[in-house]
């Protein structure tokens, strides 16, 4: 398994009640697993957990075998500098970058930056004639697969997605999914992915449901 969650619980300060309470899931190499579950049910919650932003108050999170449920913040970092990446539904690109020196600039930051898996991805995602624009002159839909070419570009072993078409239209949306789902069979990347959409969901090798703080597979 790349990552084995245990009897996850989480209180945030001045709540009265668990938002996760005893979730368990595994995700299993390269595998696409969509999770689900009500406004508030903590989906975003169990998000941070696994990308180390935040820290549970009881269970385990093994990721390769290590767990990384306490780890240190600069231990944390590095993770998300390298094995782990994340996009959400703002896309955080930076403004003052253009299109290349974003997708570039986590990858340069860690010292894993690839030229060629860069020009791949760039072409895969359709990118190439927009490398020289800023954010602001792009569309959402291009934004969304700027952000997602600036994740892979990392090679990381686990990408974790908040909601990543939730700004966009149904079309710009079904395709961001398409060549989401497609680069990360070509890579051996899992993907975990948090979306309000059954159709979304179905898309994905296995459709999980957060409700009552547990995780569940879908229709159990
Ligand atoms: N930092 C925080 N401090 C206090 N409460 C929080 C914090 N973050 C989230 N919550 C609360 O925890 C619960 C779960 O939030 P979370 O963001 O994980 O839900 P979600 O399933 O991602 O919802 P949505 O589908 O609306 O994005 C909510 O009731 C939320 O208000
Ligand atoms: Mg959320």
């Amino acid at each position: 398994m790349l990552v084995s969650v245990k009897d996850l619980t989480r209180r945030y300060a001045g709540q009265n009640r668990d938002v996760l309470s005893g979730a368990s899931f595994e995700l299993a190499r390269g595998e696409s697993v969509a999770l689900t579950g009500d406004s508030g049910s903590g989906k975003s919650t169990v998000l941070h957990l696994l990308a180390a932003l935040d820290r549970p108050d009881s269970g385990q999170i093994l990721f390769g075998g290590r767990d990384i449920s306490r780890l240190s913040d600069p231990a944390a970092s590095e993770l998300r500098r390298g094995r782990i990446a994340l996009v959400f539904q703002q896309f955080n690109l930076v403004p003052a970058l253009n299109v290349a020196d974003n997708i570039s600039l986590h990858a340069r930051l860690g010292q894993q930056f690839d030229p060629q898996w860069a020009d791949t991805l760039v072409s895969h995602l359709g990118l190439s004639d927009l490398l020289e624009r800023y954010p602001d002159q792009i569309s959402g839909g291009q934004q969304q697969r700027v952000a997602i070419a600036r994740s892979l570009a990392l090679r990381p072993d686990l990408l974790l997605a908040d909601e990543p078409t939730g700004n966009l239209d149904e079309t710009a949306s079904a395709e961001v999914l398409r060549l989401m789902l497609d680069l990360v069979n070509r890579t051996g990347c899992a993907l975990f992915l948090v979306t309000h959409s059954p159709e979304i969901a179905a898309q994905c090798d296995r459709h999980l449901h957060l409700s009552g703080g547990q995780v569940r597979p879908a229709g159990s």
